[in-house]
């Protein structure tokens, strides 16, 4: 089980430092969460719904940042063509979802921090869209997905509502490399 918690804490602390790296966009979060919320002391799961660009700022991390950049590891049951590749049975395959969040042919600016790509788009983290499949897709798609709410939207939410991040004064925002 410790391992989908940490799943979790890591895609907040990405999300963070992605933000920390990018303050326009962690203001805009932090705006859109204020104005919600109000006086109120905190974020609750009823309330993430009505947070489209912290959806956004989820996606984005989760694209440039897979938790799994290869997934889980399969082996293929029975012989397939994909693509014109023909793959023998008892293949053992890994999708790099890591390049597929990066691949130009599907992303403009692939490089680039930007919640605002989602804004008005369908894409979603659901396995619907194989350019953004950080949970997998198929039978086989992450159980937990839906726990991602309540672990990584809420609690990010939150730290976006009580506190301002930066980095400590000795790093500055574009020295920090990000690359796995
Ligand atoms: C941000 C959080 C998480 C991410 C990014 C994530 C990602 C993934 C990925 C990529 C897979 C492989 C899917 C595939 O091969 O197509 C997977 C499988 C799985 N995940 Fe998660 N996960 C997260 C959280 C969780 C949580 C919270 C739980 C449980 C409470 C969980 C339970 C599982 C299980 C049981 C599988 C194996 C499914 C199978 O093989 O049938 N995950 N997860």
């Amino acid at each position: 089980m410790a391992q989908f918690t940490n799943t979790s804490a890591a895609a907040v602390v990405w999300a963070l430092t992605h933000l920390m790296k990018n303050p326009r966009s962690m203001e805009k979060g932090q705006e859109e969460i204020r104005s919600l919320i109000g006086t109120k002391g905190f974020v609750d799961e009823d309330d993430t719904p009505k947070l489209p660009h912290l959806k956004a700022i989820v996606k984005e991390t989760m694209r440039l940042q897979p938790i799994a950049p290869l997934l889980v590891p399969r082996e293929t049951t029975a012989e397939c063509i994909i693509d014109r590749y023909e793959i023998a049975a008892k293949t053992l395959v890994y999708v790099n979802a890591w390049t597929i969040g990066r691949d130009p042919e599907a992303w403009n600016n692939p490089e680039e921090f930007d919640p605002d790509r989602f804004v008005g788009s369908c894409i979603d983290l659901k396995g619907q869209h194989y350019e953004l499949i950080p949970f997998g897709a198929g039978r086989r798609i992450c159980p937990g997905m839906l726990m991602r709410i309540a672990t990584v939207d809420l609690s990010l939410a939150n730290l976006l509502y009580k506190f301002n991040w930066e980095m400590p004064m000795v790093i500055k925002g574009e020295d920090m490399d990000l690359d796995w």
